[in-house]
């Protein structure tokens, strides 16, 4: 575990950085006016809607909506967590990212671990080749009707039968040792000595996003116990994270429609051996949210692929839990069972990659998957049969986060349950709040309020900052010179966010749009400021500071004769204790000066 990355790193490599050139160097834009163009590589069209302006170093698409900075192009094109995005990011600049210190256990990442996996690598690879006991492992791949081709883009290799192969690695490093038990590829005994994990088996490397080997399939040559070994769990290696042979996908593939998840890494490989490029494996573990999270950021349609017996279906059912959670939007999930017995590897040798494909295509989709599967269980004949259904149900339409889609399947539910959805959603609702995941909202860091200690001024009923924040967020330089303290005052969330802006904006010289919105990245406002950032305010850049300027000026004075009416009105009822005679003088005194 290594410290956090400072976020003044992040706004000085978001400075750094021309979105265009980050852009342009992984898709074709054209010039349009002051702004760039091209077709959305996140939707499929013909027609150009995705837009980036170097002004604001933000990007939108029209068509889908879609929207970011920098580092949020890289995170969503490819597929990339937030620090690996930084890390590609920094590397393109030269930049070296500094950590802040990390006081908790001892730093046990060690980024030398990834040169010495690839030596093992190549080691397993050249020993498939070039030992002579590899033969029977050569004749086994051969046997399953893989090509040296395929061999070599997974890097397959074949791990020799002795206890100390990869000691002889290097003889220069005295850490070696210690490294190969880090890396999980020996294994210290209770005794301290050490040995290789992977002895006469076939390798399959598992690569991370970024090409970088963390981690070891090995199975044993034709039959026998365990069938596959695997990498524990290490520094470099979470199973529940890393998917096998995706590197490999989007290496192989410029565009993917969908992705279809397997269980096993000689499916993934056969189907490669047909030309399906588009498969994964999970690394023996169930389909995680996070596994899920990575595929929906690469395309939005993803197919399970299932046995047909019953523990197949059973899969499929915990799959859906973690599921249910992330479908929004265009997302998709299928699901295919094969025939009992088969799996992807057997199944495309017998049919062939076309009839495999069109399978694929013609999957079952989650919801329906889930509907016949829950009326499969109960028998609707009998009395209990709709409020069993209803029973087993529930726990899937809780788990539904889309409105629509939650909308759709309570419908369905309320019509085969012979309930009208009120019905149906007094029974769902009865125990919810015993089984609603809740939700903590993210707070904003209210650093920049804290200064103030003013006691706020309640404005309600209205959003009057909308548009200055718009007109701020899309032109920085906007910011007006007057004091702004009265908007601190106001206790509103709008006005929480404009003096934020201003704070920012005043602190980072030349900050864009795009650095502004990374303030607020996983946040609860994020998805409404990046619509502001780009909603079209009618008027020139050029006009945005006189008219900012001009608005602020009008909500003051509002917010001045609100203020008076109301100590107004309160003295009439009450006399006004000395605060607040002070308060309406100086009101008073405003109003007067500003006519
Ligand atoms: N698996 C494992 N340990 C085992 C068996 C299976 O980790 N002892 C994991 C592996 O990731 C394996 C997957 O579960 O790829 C699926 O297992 P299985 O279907 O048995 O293997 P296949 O990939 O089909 O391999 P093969 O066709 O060579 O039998
Ligand atoms: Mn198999």
């Amino acid at each position: 575990m290594s410290g956090r990355i400072p976020q003044s790193f992040i706004n000085e490599l978001l400075a750094r950085v021309d979105i265009v050139d980050i852009i342009e160097r992984r898709i074709n834009l054209k010039k349009t006016g002051k702004n760039y163009s091209a077709c959305c590589p996140f939707h499929n069209e013909k027609t150009p809607s995705f837009s980036v302006s170097p002004d604001k170093q933000f990007y939108y698409c029209f068509g889908c909506g879609v929207s970011g900075n920098a580092l949020t192009f890289i995170m969503e094109y490819e597929g990339q967590e937030f620090v690996a995005a930084i890390e590609d990011l920094a590397q393109t600049m030269g930049l070296e990212i500094p950590r802040e210190a990390y006081d908790g256990p001892k730093q046990t990442f060690q980024d030398h671990l990834y040169p010495l996996m690839e030596k093992v690598s190549d080691y397993y690879q050249q020993q498939l080749k070039n030992n002579p006991n590899a033969k029977n492992a050569i004749n086994y791949l051969k046997n399953r009707g893989l090509s040296g081709e395929i061999a070599k883009k997974y890097a397959i290799g074949y791990a020799p039968d002795d206890w100390q192969n990869l000691l002889k690695l290097s003889s220069s490093s005295k850490d070696l040792q210690q490294d190969l038990v880090d890396t999980g590829m020996m294994i210290k005994n209770d005794k301290g000595h050490t040995y290789d994990r992977f002895r006469d088996r076939i390798m399959f490397p598992i690569r991370n996003r970024r090409g970088q080997v963390i981690g070891y399939g090995g199975r044993i040559i034709d039959q026998g116990e365990p069938k596959y070994l695997n990498s524990p769990e290490t520094n470099l290696f979470h199973k529940g994270r890393e998917l096998y042979g995706l590197y490999e996908m989007r290496k192989e593939l410029r565009s993917i429609q969908q992705i279809i998840i397997v269980e096993g890494y000689m499916d993934v490989v056969a189907l490669a051996q047909f030309g399906i490029y588009n498969a994964t494996a999970t690394l023996g573990t169930a389909t995680s949210s996070e596994h899920l999270q990575t595929l929906f950021r690469i395309c939005s349609r993803v197919v399970f692929c299932f046995d047909g017996d019953k523990a197949g279906k059973a899969a499929a059912i915990r799959a859906l839990q973690n599921a249910l959670p992330l479908l929004k939007d265009a997302r998709e999930i299928r699901i295919m069972f094969l025939p009992d017995g088969e799996d992807p590897d057997t199944m495309v040798r017998k049919i062939g990659a076309e009839e495999f494909n069109q399978n694929v295509d013609e999957a079952i989709t989650l919801f329906d998957f889930l509907l016949q599967y829950l009326t499969s269980q109960v028998d609707m004949n009998t009395f209990e049969g709709p409020a069993r259904l209803v029973h087993l149900a529930k726990p899937f339409s809780l788990a539904i986060t889309d409105s629509i889609l939650k909308t759709r399947f309570d419908q369905r539910l309320a019509s085969l349950a012979g309930l009208s959805e009120k019905q149906l959603n007094d029974a769902i609702q009865k125990d919810q709040t015993a089984q609603k995941p809740v939700r903590t909202p993210v707070s904003a860091s209210n650093t920049e309020n804290a200064l103030f200690e003013v006691k706020p001024i309640k404005i309600q009923g209205k959003a009057p900052f909308r548009r200055a924040i718009a007109l701020l967020l899309q032109n920085p330089d906007a910011l007006p010179a007057a004091k702004l303290d009265w908007v601190k005052q106001l206790d509103e969330a709008g006005a929480r966010i404009f003096s934020r802006l201003c704070s920012l904006i005043d602190q980072n010289e030349g900050i864009s749009t795009g650095m502004l919105i990374e303030h607020w990245r996983d946040q609860a406002e994020e998805t409404h400021l990046k619509k502001l950032a780009n909603s079209d305010l009618i008027i020139s850049r050029e006009q945005m500071p006189s008219e900012l300027a001009d608005l602020l000026s009008r909500l003051e004075k509002e917010i001045i004769i609100d203020e008076w009416d109301r100590l107004i009105a309160k003295s009439k009822l009450q006399p006004l204790n000395q605060e607040e005679k002070t308060s309406l003088k100086s009101l008073q005194k405003e109003m007067l000066n500003r006519g």
